[in-house]
């Protein structure tokens, strides 16, 4: 497998489905058109979930037929049943991601369903992707530890995800859902994800930063050979139905460390911390990831940049 690292932006989604405010369908598709401006060229841009279990993306159904027309640019939707599959179909959405986790506790809470019946739920869904040639992720929550039960055995998250490649997903995300993992579960999780026959090509990791380990979890992803990272810009996001989940790790910090670190991938950091500035002044918050603070480094002059 290539060096390249591919950053899967879920600012739009898991960012804002959050915010206890409503934030107005334009302001969302301006903050995707500056991810766009940035280089991400993975937009998890929406879930058509229940409007009652995440009102925050009510509009999904209009926002998808509004994205920016940019063919180089995948924007996956959340899909957790037939009803989301036939509204995403409609709405002409061209890829998703199914969502389920390690642990049944945090699944009920999240879909009201055990893992195993949100693999059934999923079924003819992922069937009907495949048909309509979408490509197609599957989230396993939890798979550092749930809020409801604790610790979790990685081969928990492990059956899961073999089971969502069994239904045709092209890859599996193991989410760390309220951030309490730390780098050598992301090593040993990984070790025994290849093990088992995941290659390491059909693994991602979605960090949140909670205890401020997303990056140094990264690192540890890196060095196993895993590729793809979920993070979001401005270090928005966290999931209502998981007490005491934090930010996604900010896109801006993941940007800096693969640049200073000579690792390619397509994302620009000051168009990143523009975009950043820009969401969350719309959503009222402070930028308090890292580098939002600092701004990047020039080398050549020892100074920030993209401070704004
Ligand atoms: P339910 O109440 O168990 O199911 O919800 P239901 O089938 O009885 O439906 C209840 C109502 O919702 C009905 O409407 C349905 O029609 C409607 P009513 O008759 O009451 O008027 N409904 C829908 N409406 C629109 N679109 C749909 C849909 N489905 C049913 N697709 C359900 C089950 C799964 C729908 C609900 O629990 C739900 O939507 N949950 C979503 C939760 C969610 O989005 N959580 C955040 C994403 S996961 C996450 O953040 C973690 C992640 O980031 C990774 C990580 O961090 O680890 C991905
Ligand atoms: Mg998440």
């Amino acid at each position: 497998m290539g060096d390249r690292v591919r950053i899967y932006e879920v600012g739009p989604r898991d960012g804002l489905q959050n915010e206890a405010s409503a934030i107005p369908l334009d302001t969302k598709l301006e903050f995707i058109e500056r991810l766009v401006a940035a280089g991400l060229r993975e937009i998890e841009a929406t879930s058509f979930v229940s409007p009652k279990a995440i009102p925050q993306l009510g509009d999904a159904d209009e926002l998808v037929t509004r994205l920016p027309a940019a063919s180089w640019v995948r924007y996956p939707v959340l899909v957790p049943n037939e009803r989301g599959m036939a509204r995403a179909e409609a709405a002409g959405a061209k890829a998703l991601a199914v969502f389920t986790a390690a642990t049944d506790a945090f699944t009920q809470h999240n879909i009201g369903m055990t893992v195993a019946e949100s693999l059934t739920a999923f079924e003819p869904v992922l069937q009907r992707a495949g048909e309509l040639g979408w490509w197609r992720r599957g989230y396993v929550s939890t798979a550092f530890g749930d809020p409801y039960t604790g610790a979790v055995d990685p081969h928990q998250a492990i059956s899961v995800a073999i089971r969502l490649l069994e239904l045709g997903v092209d890859e599996v995300c193991f989410g760390d859902t309220i951030g309490v993992g730390v780098p050598v579960q992301v090593t040993a999780l990984t070790a025994a994800a290849t093990k088992a026959g995941i290659e390491l090509d059909q693994i991602a990791y979605h960090f949140h930063d909670t205890r401020g380990t997303a990056l140094a979890n990264v690192v540890a992803g890196l060095g196993a050979g895993v590729r793809t990272f979920d993070s979001s810009t401005g270090g928005i996001g966290g999931c209502p139905y998981a007490p005491g989940a934090a930010g996604n790790l900010a896109t801006e910090d993941l940007v800096y460390l693969l640049d200073e670190s000579g690792v390619e991938h397509d994302v620009d950091l000051e168009l990143v911390l523009d975009a950043a500035r820009f969401i969350t002044a719309a959503v009222g918050r402070r930028l308090a990831s890292k580098v939002g603070q600092a701004g990047g480094w020039d080398a050549s002059t020892g100074k920030p940049v993209g401070r704004g």
